[in-house]
């Protein structure tokens, strides 16, 4: 009778889930209780997490819910206290006896069973309580049983406990891991690429059609163009966006080191050398960005072809070769058909590496795209250094969209930076950006608008600045290099505001 009671209990909690939540789990081994000992009902009493109530978990033929007692009341509390299962024939004559809750739910107590859940540190989680057997009263038979639950409603307690706190754990960190890799993708993905040009528009998309794909890709354009910034958004709008963007700049190292640095190094190559990982494997499961890629020397260009080919790795000195996860971007400023014509770079290397191509054109080429990156960098600058500046006239801008920018968007961003930075006015004037101004030629300059007294005093103003630049702020010999009054032009400098020389203005920059 009692081995098919055990047998019972193996039997009941094999069947049970990790993942079932806790009041139904609890309530099905209630009822399970119940059942093992022949009683009316049966109650789980767990320790509340403040540690000052039991609460009722579940109970058969009640609701839960609204059920929890103080800690050293009743029955419960008193095995709970003391860790000792108590078997109580009449509930009624026993002083510990809690009557109230019989009041509150109607049911009359009669024979009591009460066995303590107990950890292996020996403290008391809760207690598991049947009551009236339907034999009469409860027997020793009944309490190694009940016991024998109680011992496995703590694993299984204890377990589930883990297995929830364990998988909310998991979702915060999955959900904050999503919401991190969001604000990457926003600062660092193809968002971060400002213009409009049918040009930017082609890279977005080409951008996202690749990321994906594993295949190299190579990033041409003069210097200053965004190949860095195309080469990142390529990483953070790829799978691989979680794992490291490793830059090498293989111009600023000498090939020399440049070895050790991509490859690694084996421990005891020389004396007293540590081992190290190069950039190639610290870029597993990411992505490799091979800046200026032309300038690699030749015995480089030959390990690096080979890297690509075998998709694998070794470090120098060593012979073990190490499989390697990572995608490669490379990227050049220099015209790399013209190199392999004059013998400088390897044409089964090119091959390899221009798979996709992503040509950036020059700013010059996309005029459009000036006044949506004057604006971003404009703003940006303003922002990060707490200036109000809020815009350009279209005079300003218009100086901006006639100028070669050979330096492209970095020279760009380094002009309204300055601008930004120096100016006095709310919105940027042509006066702020005298190193443009002394490039463009007058008689070339576009007019944004036909209005002659807007054009006039623009170019008085032009004019004024000049002359003061010419005459280090000498304002008398200004004057007459305007052939104004002295007089004349202390009114028109107040009317254009010009307070500082931006010669000044650069010194102090
Ligand atoms: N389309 C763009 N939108 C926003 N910022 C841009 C854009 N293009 C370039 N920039 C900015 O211009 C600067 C230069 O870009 P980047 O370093 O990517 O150029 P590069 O082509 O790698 O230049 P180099 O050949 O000199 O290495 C960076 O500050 C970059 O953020
Ligand atoms: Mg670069």
């Amino acid at each position: 009778m009692e081995a098919e009671g055990y047998r019972k209990i193996l039997d009941f909690f094999s069947a049970t889930l990790p993942d079932e939540d806790e009041e139904t789990l609890l309530k099905q081994i209630s009822e399970f209780a119940a059942s093992l000992v022949c009683a009316e009902r049966a109650t789980i009493f767990l320790l509340t997490e403040d540690m000052d109530y039991l609460s009722a978990e579940a109970a058969l033929g009640m609701e839960a819910s609204d059920f929890r007692i103080g800690k050293m009341r009743g029955i419960a509390g008193y095995v709970l206290r003391t860790g000792e299962t108590l078997i109580i024939d009449d509930a009624y004559k026993d002083e510990r006896f809690y009557s109230e809750i019989d009041k509150k739910t109607g049911f009359r107590t009669r024979s009591i069973i009460c066995v303590p859940i107990i950890r292996r540190d020996g403290a008391c989680i809760g207690v598991i309580e049947a009551l009236n057997s339907r034999n009469g009263i409860f027997s020793q038979e009944d309490k190694s049983l009940l016991e024998t639950l109680a011992k496995q409603t703590l694993v299984v307690v204890l377990g589930m406990r883990r297995y929830h706190y364990l998988s909310k754990i998991t979702r915060s960190l999955r959900e904050e891991k999503g919401r991190l890799l969001s604000r990457l993708k926003q600062k660092f993905g193809v968002e971060a690429i400002i213009g409009v040009s049918s040009a930017i528009r082609r890279i977005k998309e080409t951008i996202l059609k690749v990321a994906d794909i594993d295949s190299t890709v190579l990033v041409t354009g003069e210097t200053g163009t965004g190949k860095e910034l195309v080469a990142r958004a390529l990483h953070y709008e790829s799978r691989r966006a979680t794992n490291e963007f490793v830059v090498v700049n293989c111009v600023a190292v000498p090939e020399s080191l440049l070895e050790a640095e991509l490859f690694g190094v084996e421990r005891g190559v020389a004396t007293g050398v540590e081992e190290r990982k190069g950039k190639i494997e610290s870029a597993a499961g990411g992505t490799l960005f091979l800046d200026e890629v032309g300038d690699m020397g030749s015995s480089m260009q030959a390990k690096l072809l080979r890297t690509l080919q075998e998709r694998s790795v070794s470090r120098l000195g060593s012979t073990v070769e190490r499989h390697i996860d990572v995608r490669f971007i490379a990227a050049t400023n220099r015209n790399l058909p013209h190199l392999v014509s004059a013998g400088r770079f390897r044409e089964d290397l090119y091959y390899r590496l221009h798979i996709i191509e992503i040509d950036i054109p020059p700013l010059r080429e996309r005029k459009e795209d000036i006044e949506p990156l004057s604006l971003h960098f404009l703003s940006e600058t303003a922002e990060r250094s707490g200036k109000r500046v809020f815009g350009m006239s279209e005079q300003a801008l218009s100086l901006l969209k006639n100028q070669k920018w050979e330096g492209n968007v970095r020279q760009l961003r380094n002009e309204i930076e300055r601008a930004v930075i120096l100016t006095e006015h709310e919105r940027l004037e042509v006066s702020d950006f005298p190193r443009l101004m002394a490039q463009s030629e007058a008689p070339t300059r576009k007019f944004s608008t036909l209005n002659l007294r807007k054009n006039r005093e623009e170019m008085e103003r032009h004019l004024i600045e000049k002359a003061l630049e010419e005459t280090e702020g000498c304002r008398v010999k200004a004057a007459e290099l305007l052939g104004i009054s002295r007089e004349a032009l202390r009114k028109k400098l107040k009317k254009y505001r010009i307070r500082r020389l931006s010669s000044d203005s650069e010194k102090s920059y």
